[in-house]
């Protein structure tokens, strides 16, 4: 079985960070989305992994090159347009070839592996009958469903008595169940029939709904696996908070850096190398990146600072900072994202005012 990560897209919904950069390479805990997926993968046993890329092809190819640190042999499929989830499949034909592959959307985050599902998957269609009798069609897809709150905002899928797909539907008004898709798909080769039989939405885009619809119409058998755990599709702000939350409850407290007499380290929390604290406090969970210096400040829970910050008379909490931000004099961030090399500082000019620098959708909060 091959991998399929999407890692193109327009990433409309976390401007302005993705008018710069990828937002796959978001960390998470200070680690870029797109290498859970790929750890994922790797602990499932696929080793040949196709990742589409788009305007930020090289970003992508730079953070995860070959795919030699996870394992796993990367090949790299460039999409001149994001034209949809099915549009990637069409155009990943000669590497998948006549292999069953999973899908997975780069910006999309699960708690739960993906060893299980890939598992019952090759199980139900490698399935072999008693001599004499005749063969059962293996499904043609598998998908996997979680039950939401707001199934409006998903695409929701209708199953039979059997628990097999019958419909699916794209952000219902009036949702058929409670069961939206999560960012995982599990395919055969059918699939590849059915993207080039459908045709674009009226969005433009060749949807991978309309594909599975397509399987199901044509007599396919499309299954699939309830997911347990948490999932979480971190194309924006508030998500991309939330997971990181999650993903910092389970992270084992360590030190590489160092710490002053005066500062105060609380609960769990990761310190990279040569980072330092001075006259700081710290609150876990958090992590704190390799070089970045903290002085007189506070970082309070939920918080990821990745490499190279300076933070200094600050307070921040529930928070994601990239790379080389600098943030100083300011009494309290919170539920914040601050893209790489970032500047916040207090006012000090006169007449004092706020000064802003933004960049194209920026979102800025004042007090
Ligand atoms: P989406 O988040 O659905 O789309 P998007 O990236 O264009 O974002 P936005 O809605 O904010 O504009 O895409 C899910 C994943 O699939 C994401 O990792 C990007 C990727 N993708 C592609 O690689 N090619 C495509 O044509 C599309 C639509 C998405």
């Amino acid at each position: 079985m091959k991998g399929l990560i999407l890692s193109g897209g327009a990433g409309t919904r976390l401007r302005p960070i993705t008018h710069t950069s990828a937002k796959q390479l978001v960390p998470i805990a200070n680690k870029p989305i797109l290498f859970y997926g790929i750890e994922a993968m790797a602990a499932a046993g696929i080793s040949e992994i196709g990742i589409v890329i788009g305007e930020t092809g090289e970003e992508i190819m730079n953070a995860v090159g070959d795919g030699w640190q996870f394992g796993v042999n990367v090949t790299y499929i460039q999409q001149d347009a994001p034209l949809g989830l099915a549009h990637c499949v069409l155009i990943a034909q000669d590497f998948l070839g006549n292999q069953d592959f999973v899908m997975y959307l780069g910006d999309n985050m699960l708690q739960q592996g993906l060893t299980d599902f890939v598992e019952r998957f090759e199980g139900s269609h490698q399935a072999h009958p008693q001599l004499g009798e005749p063969a059962p069609a293996g499904p043609a897809a598998q998908v996997l469903l979680t039950h939401v709150e707001n199934p409006s905002s998903f695409g929701v899928a209708v199953l039979d008595e059997y628990g097999e797909i019958v419909q699916l539907v794209e952000k219902p008004k009036d949702p058929p169940s409670d069961l939206a898709l999560v960012g995982v798909y599990l395919f055969t080769p059918h699939i590849h029939t059915a993207v080039e039989s459908i045709q674009p939405s009226p969005r433009g885009e060749l949807e991978i709904t309309d594909a599975i619809q397509w399987l199901v119409d044509n007599g396919h058998r499309v299954t699939h696996d309830i997911l347990t755990g948490w999932w979480i599709d971190t194309g924006k702000k508030d998500p991309l908070l939330d997971c990181n939350r999650l993903v910092l409850e389970t992270i084992e407290p360590r030190n590489d850096g160092t710490v002053d007499d005066l500062s105060q380290v609380i609960g769990r929390v990761v310190i990279g190398d040569g980072a330092r604290l001075v006259n700081s406090t710290v609150r876990g969970p958090v992590i704190i990146g390799a070089g970045t210096v903290l002085e007189n400040s506070y970082v309070g829970p939920f918080t990821s600072i990745a490499a190279d910050c300076v933070i200094l008379d600050a307070e921040i909490e529930h928070s994601v900072v990239l790379e080389r931000c600098q943030i100083s004099g300011v009494p309290r961030l919170q539920d914040s994202l601050l893209g790489r090399d970032t500047i916040v500082t207090r006012s000090t000019g006169i007449p004092s005012a706020t000064r802003l620098l933004l960049g194209d959708h920026s979102h800025v909060e004042i007090q």
